[in-house]
């Protein structure tokens, strides 16, 4: 029998070796301290009734009707609903769609886009249909449908929520008004190793930063209510580890510990799950073994049990039919009975539970109630989504909708926003828009298509404005601009590069923007080298040579090799793939009518050798020192970041003094409020963004160097001064100890508070026994 045991290998867990230690107060993780439950209750209780009063229709009469419903449902409907199949590229249905949706043999659609087509099949739905059961519309609405923001890794480098939520928000204000309902994002992945290339489409290598990202994010496509107008249900993907991926090979498997799992990679589906978020994608690598598109552990005893999550999980492209591939399932009926027992609800694009979840049933392998369960909570989300009642888009909006003038401006603040200034001697930065002659250099220069990045959604190249002309546009009339192109992305060709070599001879100031084509990160996108593709080094090496200052502009998915670089250009701007801003966000924080702002998510590594290189790593009982040889690190690199997690500057200058703890000592489930003074000690207005970082000194369990806890971007005029302040709880101090409970041990604990992880201040503090 294929009925889901909860149980894996990670959890056979060792139990009596535990020394016990003092006593331990044992916290449910990611929940506030008795202090402020109170408190919570009450807005929690508010928001309940606001969004029982608010959402459409109530969930008891939800519960209602979908009861009624699976009452009249024929096992073949039923496995309809599970069912989601692909469109056309273009957007288009495929023919067969239509006699499925007409017997009621097909719940969604993914791919399947536009107002009129999306209505041409849902009529079917509603009208042809025994049930009326209305369809639900699905994309990768990543990084906007065709206003297209920045990466999700840049919105991340943003560090401000509000940022990454606004674009979510305008992203789904576009998809609903082209049919779609439901968005496959976040992906809420943590990524530690940037080889793999969809490190792109995530929030980086911590768990802190990825889970205030995924929250905003779902705020931001779902809204309060994901059945309101212009509003779309997330997804959070691709559950769970899939970022893990051994030697940073796309699809590869995944093999950590159960605590590693738990506290690394599961808090920003935990946090995506806990901001509302309707639905969740089962990944497609295996995890300690068991694939995670069939792992009752991860799928059931931790979403479902563990966290009570009542929404749909779908299986990623074709997951369930690899379960074979994974050497899991000797056959398609196996697989089926493998994924949806385990808990996964919907099956993406392959079609086994349609094809065998019938004779699993006679033969006695699946229950006729995790089918009907799995019906369940696709008809709950379908009647969340108000689609039995409201099943059709408005036509006469798309237009008006999509690519308006507003939602331009968004991705063009939100790219500014994303950019991370990673050097700047001698404040070559900003330029002056008086600037004589000035060369722009690079095959990304002039490059449109590249700036919509890994997920493009339905953005359009013609859209995009390039960054040769963000900067026409930006400087004044006797400035004399020139292009040079050099090389291309990737090829051997060195042909370009004396011409640029000429033109940034002749320049007053140079710009070289290098970097990775789009389609280098994202989806099967990984590399073994995380140098510049091509000729590009030679590229830069060269104009850099000419001893103008020079500006690289750096245009990526994934944290570069770029060594040479940081030490022999003036100037270094991290920004990404912008969207179809690109042009004028980068031109307004080049000549500075931005100001930089933006930290990086990730590590930027040496060498490729020292990956996967994160900031929160364990101290080792040898960690590195110069001196002495038998110490952890390496004989041909240095262990230290080329730039560590969090960095990033600005034009002005800001000074972090005065760190306060409001108090020396504080019971295991108490909290603390640790401050510091932040000061603008530059000439020009600009973000800071304050990182709170934390290290328990002695534990059960061997801890990391320091973990990111909280953190907020501030803005400050030259001279003003403010005290920031931010407050360590028990869910900021615990860990899962060898019982694999979440808790926080007495003893001493360290934290820093500053502008990036490698710097700042530091304090002690103790929790004590209650
Ligand atoms: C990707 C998912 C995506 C899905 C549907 C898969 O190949 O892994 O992230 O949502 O395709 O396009």
């Amino acid at each position: 029998m294929c009925l889901a045991v909860i149980s894996s290998p990670m959890m056979d867990r060792e139990h009596k070796a535990t020394k016990k230690r003092s006593r331990k107060t044992q916290i449910s993780p990611l929940k506030p301290p008795v202090s402020k439950l109170r408190f919570e209750a009450v807005t929690l209780c508010v928001c309940v009734l606001l969004l029982t009063s608010l959402a459409s229709p109530a969930q008891s009469d939800i519960e209602g009707r979908i009861n009624a419903l699976l009452g009249r449902m024929t096992l073949e409907e039923k496995l309809g609903q599970l069912q989601q199949l692909d469109g056309e590229a273009n957007g288009n249905y495929r023919p067969e769609h239509i006699d499925l949706i007409r017997k009621g043999l097909l719940g969604s659609t993914l791919n399947v886009r536009g107002a009129k087509r999306t209505n041409e099949l849902q009529r079917i739905a509603m009208e042809q249909s025994r049930l009326k059961i209305p369809l639900l519309f699905a994309f990768d609405v990543i990084h906007g449908y065709r206003t297209i923001f920045p990466v999700p890794l840049a919105q991340a480098a943003t560090w401000d929520p509000a940022t990454a939520e606004r674009a979510a928000s305008v992203a789904a204000s576009e998809a609903r008004a082209v049919g779609l309902r439901w968005t496959f994002a976040p992906m809420v992945d943590i990524a530690r190793d940037p080889r793999w290339g969809r490190i792109v489409e995530g929030a980086g290598e911590d768990p802190h930063l990825g889970s205030v990202m995924a929250r905003a994010q779902v705020r931001g496509f779902q809204g309060r209510d994901y059945s309101l107008p212009d509003r779309v249900m997330a997804c959070a993907k691709h559950f769970v580890a899939y970022g893990a991926a051994e030697a940073g090979r796309d699809y590869n498997s995944t093999d950590m510990s159960e605590r590693t799992l738990r506290e690394v990679y599961l808090p920003p589906f935990r946090a995506a799950i806990d901001a509302g978020a309707g639905s969740v994608m089962s990944a497609f690598n295996d995890l300690n073994g068991v694939p995670a598109s069939a792992n009752p552990f991860t799928l059931t005893r931790v979403l479902r049990e563990e966290w009570k999550f009542d929404g749909v999980v779908v299986s990623d492209y074709e997951s369930v039919r690899e379960l074979i591939n994974h050497g899991f399932a000797a056959g398609e009926a196996e697989a089926a009975c493998a994924a949806l027992s385990a808990g996964v609800d919907m099956e993406m694009v392959s079609r086994l539970y349609g094809k065998y979840a019938a004779q699993l049933i006679r033969e006695g392998k699946l229950l006729p109630a995790t089918v009907d369960e799995a019906v369940r909570r696709i008809l709950r989300i379908k009647f969340r989504l108000g689609l039995f009642d409201k099943p059709y888009t408005d036509e006469g909006r798309e237009q008006a909708a999509i690519f308006s003038r507003t939602n331009v401006e968004a991705a063009r603040e939100v790219a500014a926003r994303s950019v991370v200034l990673l050097k700047n001697e001698r404040e070559v930065l900003p330029l002056s828009k008086q600037v004589r002659r000035l060369a722009l250099i690079g095959p990304l220069a002039d490059d449109q298509q590249n700036m919509l990045g890994s997920w493009s959604g339905d953005g359009r190249k013609e859209d995009v404005v390039s960054l040769l002309a963000g900067i026409k546009a930006k400087v004044s009339g006797s400035t004399q601009l020139t292009y040079s192109k050099g090389c291309d992305i990737e090829g051997d060709s060195t042909q370009g590069i004396e011409e640029a070599l000429r033109v940034a001879r002749e320049a007053d100031a140079v710009v070289v923007v290098v970097g990775e084509s789009a389609d280098m990160s994202g989806e099967a996108a990984s590399r073994t080298s995380l140098d510049l593709p091509g000729r590009q080094l030679e590229l830069v090496r060269a104009v850099i040579g000419a001893g103008k200052p020079t500006i690289v502009v750096l245009m990526n998915g994934r944290p570069l090799t770029i060594n040479w670089i940081a030490q022999n250009a003036p100037a270094i701007l991290e920004a990404w793939f912008p969207g179809v801003q690109a042009g004028n966000a980068i031109a307004d924080v080049l000549f500075g009518d931005v100001n930089p702002g933006g930290k990086l998510p990730v590590t930027f590594p040496r060498t490729v050798g020292q990956v996967p290189l994160y900031y929160n790593h364990k101290n080792t009982g040898r960690p590195p020192d110069p001196n002495n040889k038998y110490t952890s690190k390496y004989l041909d690199s240095l262990v230290t970041p080329l730039y560590p997690f969090g960095f990033g500057l600005s034009y002005t200058r800001f000074r972090i003094t005065d760190l306060r703890l409001s108090a020396q000592r504080i019971r295991a489930n108490g909290s603390l409020s640790v401050s510091v003074e932040v000061e603008n000690i530059g000439s020009r207005t600009g973000d800071e963004v304050v990182q709170v970082y934390v290290k328990d000194v002695a534990a059960s369990i061997t801890r990391p160097v320091k973990e990111l806890k909280a953190f907020q971007r501030i803005m400050l005029r030259p001279a003003e001064k403010r005290r920031v302040e931010f407050t360590l709880a028990a869910e900021h101090l615990g860990f899962y100890n060898r019982d694999m409970r979440f808790v926080v041990e007495p003893g001493e604990f360290k934290v820093f508070v500053g502008p990036n992880s490698a710097e700042g201040l530091e304090a002690r503090f103790q929790v004590v026994e209650e």
